[in-house]
């Protein structure tokens, strides 16, 4: 079907809806798997858009009911022949970065820099969602954030917009296919619209202050990319932005999602939001009122607090919404229904994957997300014939490294750190001074409980006893290695100096472990590199690479280069390790750094690129992977732009001594900014370009446009 069949579609099934029909279309209920009767009643009743396979509010951190093909497929029967407008339900549910096999949580497969493999592992994640009949889920979470305390940031895709867009790309892509009408595609989401992530000091479900430029430059792009990439669907956020919470604000889900960013499928609120308009923030008075506000805001499904349902029939009586209002929601709900082909598949079919595939690709990608922070004397990678002792709080744990967000995942597959590291070298003793190992790995983390919705912390530093078993490794003489399996940014305080050699893992998923041992063995490269800054102490939050200058930063942070510069008088101005950043068992020279120094704006209007040229060299002793990174400033504009901003990055693996000649292009939309009404715009003028291995990159070149 064209998209003119899809509306002309709509429109006649629209015309033959009772009110009931249409209240029930912008409804998403719950439902109880234990009772299919109850649920097929409430089918009856309700006449439900949706139904979320979730049955509490905290689905990431909270034991769920698993699913079964059979009971939806009751329950769509019920829908498709016993409701009067007979319209297919969307069955949805949270799969987030993997169902029965689990991939690494989204921040951490950001570090993989690898967004052609992301895509290739939500192809897989969609295939085995879409065998337990799921065909709608809330991803990808878009917020940008630069808070490391507010749990969720593990969530998302970190602190730049440009890594942003492109986990916004592979994830849309991989979930919805080429062709989202196909029987193997699945609707994303893209969340929380917008600017959730800078909930105010961390904490969850608070009050975020963004400007409009802010919005504009750092929070919109990622989705302005999804809805390029046509997610079907997106979800507003909870929280109020500058004093109007999203789900009642007409300016941001009209005007900027619709009107700017010409979004036009539908959007859904999250979970009870529309009821905390009343419940929590004071910006109504009551259900009805919620309704109403949420309604001609443009939110055009009620997850689950039945606001809609309950009042929306009155809510037209009294006039305080029109008819028109509600059809406009009611038609996005069935047009983006008709465009994914739902009317024709209906039913759940049971479908069979290759699972041994896909535990390769988490495997990949988690190995591929290992970050190499630190490799004193080159200790890594270990020698299988060399004993090693192990300790810390995550030697032995193997399920928590899956992340949260994980409903239903297959928990045979995760082994422990220390199972995967005996695969390779049997001879590994837990710590203990007598024995006579030389090298001892700390294996630290923290539990995906305190990652996610709701589990923010305030000190996101290193404790006191994690830092005290350092020590004693070290004060037995023994090199100690920092295995850290933290899924959001930490500060390492003195850790950062003890260890010989660190390892940054996140939660990789099913795979986590045995990833970890294959890079700790260097059967696999470490290239993964930092979507994030590490703090060097939590005093310094926020901080973030691409941060507008204020008046003593050299690069994106402050610089200890001039103690003046430093700006705190008890802290140093830099972070303990930059975005961008990660060590390889090999090292890189990056060369022949050329461009032009005139770039004519006409012609970059026309969609002409703009040629980066420059070679990269193994200078190491083993084969490696490079991630060089192309950063760029604008040195002079009417309105302050970041010191360093991520353009461009590939990844190229390189024998030893071997040398690759490498190019980007880069294109207008790379040198310009958004006003804060969203208008695009490029502005004359000098620009520097740095190519390097992070943000710290201080390889230049100038070019004017002209
Ligand atoms: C609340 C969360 O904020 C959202 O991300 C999630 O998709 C919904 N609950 C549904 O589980």
């Amino acid at each position: 079907m064209n998209e003119c069949e899809i509306k002309k579609r709509a429109l006649e099934l629209l015309s033959k809806m009772s009110i009931e029909d249409k209240i029930g279309q912008v409804t998403q209920i719950t439902f109880n798997a234990d009772n299919i009767e109850e649920s097929c009643e409430k089918i009856r009743k309700i006449k439900p858009g949706s139904i979320i396979l979730c049955w509490s509010s905290l689905g990431g951190a909270e034991k769920q009911q698993s699913v079964c093909v059979e009971a939806l497929n009751i329950l769509q029967k019920t829908a498709v022949t016993e409701t009067p407008s007979k319209i297919p339900i969307l069955f949805a549910r949270d799969v987030i970065h993997g169902h029965h096999v689990a991939f690494p949580v989204p921040l951490t497969m950001t570090q993989s820099f690898d967004f052609d493999l992301i895509e290739r592992s939500y192809d897989a994640i969609r295939e085995e969602a879409l065998s337990d009949g799921i065909k709608w889920t809330f991803a990808p979470m878009l917020d940008m954030s630069h808070e490391p305390r507010w749990g969720r940031i593990v969530e998302g895709p970190g602190e730049d917009p440009y890594i942003g867009k492109m986990f916004a790309r592979s994830c849309v892509k991989g979930f919805q296919t080429k062709d989202y009408s196909s029987e193997n595609s699945m609707l994303a989401c893209a969340k929380h619209f917008v600017g959730y992530g800078a909930s105010e000091g961390g904490r969850d479900y608070n009050h975020t202050e963004i400007s409009d430029y802010n919005l504009q430059n750092n929070y919109l792009p990622a989705f302005k990319e999804a809805i390029d990439c046509g997610v079907a669907t997106v979800m507003s956020g909870f929280n109020d932005v500058n004093g109007i919470p999203v789900t009642g604000n007409r300016k941001i889900l009209t005007e900027i999602l619709r009107n700017q960013l010409g979004f036009t499928g539908f959007v859904v609120s999250d979970w009870n939001a529309i009821a905390q308009l009343h419940e929590f923030s004071g910006f109504s008075e009551n259900p009805k009122h919620s309704a109403g506000l949420a309604l001609k805001a443009g939110v055009d499904m009620d997850m689950v607090c039945n606001c809609y349902f309950d009042n929306i029939k009155s809510l037209l009586k009294e006039e305080k919404i029109t008819m028109r209002e509600l059809d406009s929601a009611v038609l996005r709900v069935i047009e983006t229904k008709l465009r994914f082909g739902l009317f024709e598949k209906p039913y759940a079919k049971n479908r069979t994957y290759n699972k041994e595939q896909h535990i390769l690709l988490s495997k990949k990608l988690a190995e591929e997300s290992i970050v190499l922070i630190k490799n004193n004397d080159n200790i890594l990678p270990l020698n299988k014939n060399k004993p090693v002792s192990i300790c810390g709080n995550f030697a032995d744990e193997g399920e928590e490294l899956v992340g949260t967000w994980s409903l239903d995942y297959d928990k045979s597959l995760n082994k422990t750190v220390r199972e995967a590291i005996g695969e390779f070298n049997q001879n590994i003793h837990n710590f203990d001074e007598s024995n006579r190992d030389e090298i001892c790995l700390v294996v630290l983390g923290e539990k995906r409980e305190v990652t996610g919705e709701a589990a923010c912390l305030a000190d996101i530093s290193l404790s006191n006893d994690k830092i005290s078993l350092i020590k004693k490794v070290k004060q037995s003489g023994r090199k100690a290695i920092g295995v850290l399996c933290f899924a959001r940014p930490i500060v390492l305080g003195e850790a950062k100096e003890l260890f010989d050699a660190i390892i940054w893992c996140g939660h990789g998923g099913s795979m986590a472990s045995k990833a970890i041992a294959s890079v700790l063995f260097g059967e696999s490269e470490p290239s993964g590199r930092l979507t994030f800054t590490l703090p060097f102490s939590i005093g310094q939050l926020p901080i973030y690479y691409n941060s507008l200058p204020g008046s003593r930063k050299i690069n994106g942070y402050y610089s200890d280069i001039n103690p003046r510069h430093g700006n705190y008088k008890d802290c140093q101005g830099e972070p303990a390790y930059p975005f961008g950043y990660g060590l390889s068992y090999t090292t890189f020279k990056i060369s022949d750094f050329a461009c032009d120094s005139t770039a004519l704006i006409n012609e970059l209007k026309n969609g002409k690129s703009f040629g980066v040229d420059f070679s990269v060299k193994n200078i190491g002793n083993c084969v490696g992977v490079c991630v060089p990174q192309l950063y760029i400033r604008d040195l002079v504009a009417t309105t302050v732009r970041p010191l360093r901003s991520l353009v461009r990055f590939c990844k190229v693996t390189l024998p030893v001594g071997e040398t690759k000649s490498l190019h980007f292009d880069i294109y207008l939309s790379d040198f310009g900014f958004y006003t804060e009404t969203g208008e695009f715009i490029v502005e004359g003028g000098k620009f520097e370009l740095y190519l390097g291995e992070n943000c710290l990159a201080d390889n230049k070149k100038t070019v004017e446009l002209i």
